[in-house]
């Protein structure tokens, strides 16, 4: 049986969970979130999760997720962790789609947004900026071996970017 599953992947705060909801209205299709999900296997919030277990543990939770999600879930759309794409099941779960934007785009995407302190504050990996930046050096390529679709975010309408994923 198809699944049907669309995977949104791309960097911390470039916009996956607003074009997975703008997506949804757009569609039949369900949302889930990997972070919301994560959260709520474990009754506590992310950050909290990075501070009392630490990374490697949050990694295995992803994990755990995505195996439930290519076992378990169809027609939906799934935002993910800038993270997730690391699962070696990802291409099995669904299309896989990455929302390319540069380093400076994301930030200004963050800082434009009404609770930008929370956007910041929420993020483990989104403390200090040079760490941030060679995060994203690294994972930029990574995403765009692992998706199927690129899609380019920077400075476009959400309308135009729901217009071509579907
Ligand atoms: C992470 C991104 C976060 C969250 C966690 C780790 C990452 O999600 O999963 O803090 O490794 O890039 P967002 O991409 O929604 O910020």
């Amino acid at each position: 049986m198809k699944k049907n599953n669309i995977i949104l992947i791309g960097f911390m705060g470039v916009g996956k969970g607003t074009v997975a909801r703008a997506l949804v209205k757009k569609s039949n299709m369900f949302a889930i979130d990997t972070d919301d999900l994560i959260e709520s296997m474990e009754n506590r919030r992310i950050k909290k999760i990075f501070e009392v277990e630490g990374e490697p543990y949050f990694r295995n939770l992803e994990k755990k997720a995505a195996l439930w999600l290519e076992k378990s879930v169809f027609d939906t759309i799934i935002s993910t962790g800038g993270g997730f794409y690391k699962q070696e099941n990802i291409n099995k779960i669904g299309k896989v789609v990455y929302l390319k934007s540069s380093f400076q785009g994301i930030l200004d995407r963050i800082n434009n947004a009404p609770n930008a302190e929370n956007k910041l504050k929420k993020r483990p990996l989104l403390q200090n900026m040079e760490e941030a930046l060679k995060l994203y050096n690294l994972r930029a390529k990574e995403y765009e071996k692992v998706a199927k679709i690129i899609v380019d975010v920077e400075n476009k309408d959400i309308k135009d970017i729901v217009k071509e994923i579907l």
